[in-house]
Formats: C-alpha cells, sequence, structure tokens
C-alpha cells in the first residue's frame, strides 16, 4: 500500500531534507524549504533483461524540422529534433510567450502544432496573435490547460502534433503528486511526464521556464538535466533587442546565440547584430574601443567603453558593467606592472555598449585599449577593431576563430585590426578588405597606437 511522508525540498536547488531547516543543507539558501506530500510506492517493477549494442549500427535520423524563423532554427543547431525536450527561461516579461508563439506559428505552417498555455486565456492569446499578424492556419491548436494528463489526452487524441509548446511549466499540474503549482516536485513531475509523453511520441515539446532573480517561482534549473537542449531568452529591459542563448544540446552546439527585436508587432530577427551594437558607435572620444566578438559561431562586434577619472575615495572605484569586474581588475594590474600606466589614483569604469555581456577572454585586448585611450584621453584610430587574450606576463595571446572575426570586421567596413594571431596562421588570412592586420605580442606595443603617450618612457620600464 503506498504510504504518504513528508518532505521539505529546497525550492532552488531541489534537495530534499527529512525535517525542515532554515538553511538549505545542498545549496546554503536561507527560507526555500517548502513542505512536500510525498507517496512511497514500493517497486512493483520486474526486472527487465538490458540489451548491449554495438556503437556502429542503423539508426534512422528523423529529420529535423526548420521553423524558418532562422534565428531560432540557427540557436536549435539547425531546426528541431523530433522527439526533443527543449526548455525556454527567461525572466518574466522578456518575451518567452510572444517568441514561441510566433515559432509554433511558423511551424504550423507546415505540420500540426499546438500551443498551450496555463497563464492566459484563449482570448488572450488571440489577441496577442493578432497583434503579432502571425496566422497558424487550420493547422494551429491552440489550448489553455494546466492539467499534464489532460493535456497528454488531448494530444493522444489529435495523435499527429508535431511540436507542443507549455507555456508555463511552472503552472502545469500533475495528479501524481501533491504540492502546490510552482514548487519544485510539481514542476519536476510534470516535466518528467512530458518528456517520456515526447519520446514515446517522438513529439518536440517546448517547455517555457520563469527564471526570476527572488526565485519565487521555482526555478527551471533543476529542469536542466533532464531535457535536451536549454535556451535561456535575454535582455536588457531598458533595450530592444533579446538574445537566444543555447547553454545546453544535446543536437548541437552551445554558446550559439540568436539576436531579435521587440517590436510593437513582436520580435523581429536580427541578422546582423553588430549593425545593431555599433548603431550610435562615436569614433572621435576617448576610451572607446570596438571588440571583434565571437558568439557560438557567429562574430558579433561590440564597443568597449571605459572612463578613468581622478579618485577622492581611498580604495578607488572599478566598476563593470556587461564585463567581469575581475578580469577588469586583472587587465589593470597588467597595463600598471607591464606598461607602467599607472590608475592606482583613478576611479574606472568599464562598460559594454548596448547592454551586452561580453564572457571571451579575447576581449581583454579591446578593454586594455579603452582603458589606455581613456588614461591618456587620446581617441583610437577610427575604423579599428581589437581581439586577443592578455596574459599575467603581458603578453596578448591569440585566440579562436580570428579568421571569422577580420572577416566581419572588414564586412562591417573596419580598416585596422590590433590582434595575436597563432604563429603557423599567415595574418593575410581573412584580411581581404581589412587595410591593415597588426600582429601583437605584446600588451606594451599597444601604447605606440595612441600618439600623446609617454610610451618611449613605459617601454624602458618593461625591458
Ligand atoms: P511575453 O512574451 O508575454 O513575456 P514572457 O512570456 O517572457 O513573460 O512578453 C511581454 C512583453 O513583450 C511585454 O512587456 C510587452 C512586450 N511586447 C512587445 O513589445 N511587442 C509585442 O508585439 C508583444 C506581443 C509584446
Ligand atoms: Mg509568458
Amino acid at each position: 500500500m503506498a504510504k504518504t511522508t513528508t518532505r521539505y525540498v529546497c525550492q532552488d536547488c531541489g534537495t530534499w531534507h527529512p525535517k525542515w531547516g532554515g538553511k538549505c543543507e545542498g545549496c546554503g539558501a536561507w527560507n526555500r524549504l517548502v513542505e512536500e506530500q510525498v507517496e512511497s510506492k514500493r517497486s512493483t517493477t520486474r526486472p527487465s533483461p538490458v540489451e548491449f549494442v554495438g556503437i556502429s549500427g542503423e539508426t534512422p535520423l528523423a529529420p529535423r524540422k526548420l521553423t524558418n524563423i532562422s534565428e531560432f532554427d540557427r540557436v536549435c543547431g539547425g531546426g528541431v529534433v523530433p522527439g526533443s525536450v527543449l526548455l525556454v527561461g527567461g525572466d518574466p516579461g522578456i518575451g518567452k510567450s510572444t517568441l514561441l508563439l510566433q515559432v509554433v506559428a511558423a511551424l504550423a505552417r507546415q505540420v500540426p502544432c499546438a500551443y498551450i498555455s496555463g497563464e492566459e486565456a484563449i482570448a488572450q492569446i488571440r489577441l496577442r496573435a493578432q497583434r503579432l499578424g502571425v496566422e497558424g492556419g487550420s493547422q494551429l491548436h491552440l489550448a489553455s490547460a494546466t492539467n499534464v494528463k489532460d493535456i497528454l489526452n488531448a494530444l493522444d487524441q489529435f495523435g499527429n502534433i508535431e511540436l507542443v509548446v507549455i507555456d508555463s511549466i511552472q503552472t502545469m499540474v500533475t495528479d501524481t503528486i501533491e504540492s502546490a503549482p510552482g514548487t519544485v516536485s510539481q514542476v519536476r513531475t510534470c516535466a518528467q511526464e512530458l518528456i517520456i509523453a515526447a519520446k514515446k511520441r517522438n513529439t518536440v515539446v517546448v517547455l517555457v521556464g520563469h527564471v526570476t532573480k527572488e526565485g519565487v517561482l521555482a526555478g527551471p534549473r533543476v529542469l536542466e538535466h533532464m531535457v535536451d537542449t536549454v535556451l535561456y531568452f535575454e535582455g536588457e529591459s531598458n533595450y530592444q533587442y533579446r538574445i537566444l542563448r543555447s547553454v545546453k544540446n544535446r543536437y548541437g552546439a552551445t554558446d550559439e546565440i540568436g539576436v531579435f527585436e521587440m517590436t510593437d508587432r513582436g520580435l523581429s530577427e536580427v541578422s546582423n547584430p553588430s549593425a545593431l551594437f555599433l548603431n550610435d558607435h562615436n569614433q572621435d572620444v576617448s576610451g572607446s574601443a570596438i571588440f571583434a566578438g565571437i558568439e557560438g559561431t557567429r562574430p558579433i562586434l561590440t564597443e568597449i567603453q571605459a572612463l578613468v577619472a581622478p579618485t577622492y575615495l581611498a580604495s578607488p572605484r572599478r566598476t563593470a558593467v556587461g564585463w567581469d569586474a575581475g578580469r577588469l581588475s586583472m587587465i589593470l594590474a597588467v597595463l600598471e606592472a607591464r606598461c607602467g600606466l599607472i590608475f592606482g589614483n583613478k576611479d574606472v569604469y568599464l562598460n559594454v555598449a548596448g547592454g551586452l555581456k561580453v564572457t571571451e577572454p579575447a576581449a581583454d585586448l579591446a578593454v586594455a585599449a579603452a582603458l589606455v585611450s581613456a588614461l591618456v584621453n587620446v581617441p583610437i584610430p577610427s575604423q579599428s577593431v581589437f581581439f586577443g587574450e592578455i596574459g599575467l606576463a603581458g603578453e596578448v595571446r591569440p585566440v579562436a576563430q580570428a579568421e571569422n572575426r577580420l572577416k566581419e570586421a572588414a564586412k562591417l567596413g573596419f580598416l585596422r585590426a590590433y590582434c595575436a594571431l597563432p604563429s603557423q596562421q599567415k595574418a593575410t588570412r581573412g584580411k581581404e578588405g581589412i587595410e591593415s592586420v597588426y600582429v601583437m605580442k605584446y600588451l606594451i606595443e599597444l601604447l605606440d597606437l595612441l600618439p600623446k603617450l609617454p610610451h618611449n618612457k613605459a617601454k624602458s620600464i618593461e625591458r
């Protein structure tokens, strides 16, 4: 007979505790334990033999489905794989429902699809669809429901639905367990049932999950290991663009991004994001350097801005927006120790323009260039891009995909590139259109760039 037990589950990390406590043993979070009832059942399944097979063999691959929203398709690794489960996470209001309604409507032009909302009524979804100008035709089926069992029954009745969007997983409930919607156990069990159904029916299931900073709803982080693909939809509320980023993908590369712009008619694809981020770049001010970056497989040029101002504080300020603060301190230390520049009596602010977050170490050189330019108040020669990682010895290290970076810079009309290239790579590769590629070995060579610097003095410190 089934026995009901009580357990306390952390809503952040999902760790179970037999007793209530203020602090989660698993992740250290406070006040996140919630009481949940579980029915423990004895295993009644009989052992079944496991069959081993060789690694090479015939497995018919179902073709991927292209939604024809190419930014979305690329992030998925070239379309969605039948039978796979995607999790699309993001802050509330970022545009997840808008994106997926557009995706589902686009795919419904080819195959039957369903959009199931646990948050909005049919009238609301229709209104939104009207505003977006999407029409799914007769193959797009809408429903407003929250019970997983009912939803699976409905899908079974239809039989031929190839993609279903569940918006959102936190609103779903299942009868098999007895905790409130949105709790970790409920979210996990609902997701499990949907995943099993997806594999069995060979349907694509897209789960929408809210991530909140306060963690009011159980974070979809507990689902990340269960699904095939995890996409995060991010953006700054002050900016119109949104980035869809793949952080896990069993069927494609990660770190891939898709860029969208939120307009009054929904999300529109941005096929040339560099142009968007360099939109109002002013070339004649000091402290601005263009970084030729790569996000996934796609090059993106971004502007790095620095401001260096005299400080009145005992310990000067170091503020970085869109860039790691620890990395900023490291680059400042290298500039001081290896290039003889002094930032100790200055406040330093660094900003990645446009609200983008840059995580690549390849941006080091652009950061250093912006800092040096801000320090001496001399603009960097116009039409220049930078990329290269900086080492503690003051060396500039080559980074991956130099060719793609140079190509993108050339495409956008840049004439000069300052970078490190692997020794075996000829400086000429990928440089068509770029007038001069300065191959750098040491950071100190950067000082030659800006005429006002007493770089000879600085150089003598180095040698
Ligand atoms: P939504 O998709 O509901 O966000 P989520 O599902 O992630 O919570 O997006 C809501 C926001 O998008 C809302 O603040 C308004 C904005 N929006 C537009 O700017 N244009 C549009 O055409 C639509 C539909 C929404
Ligand atoms: Mg929504």
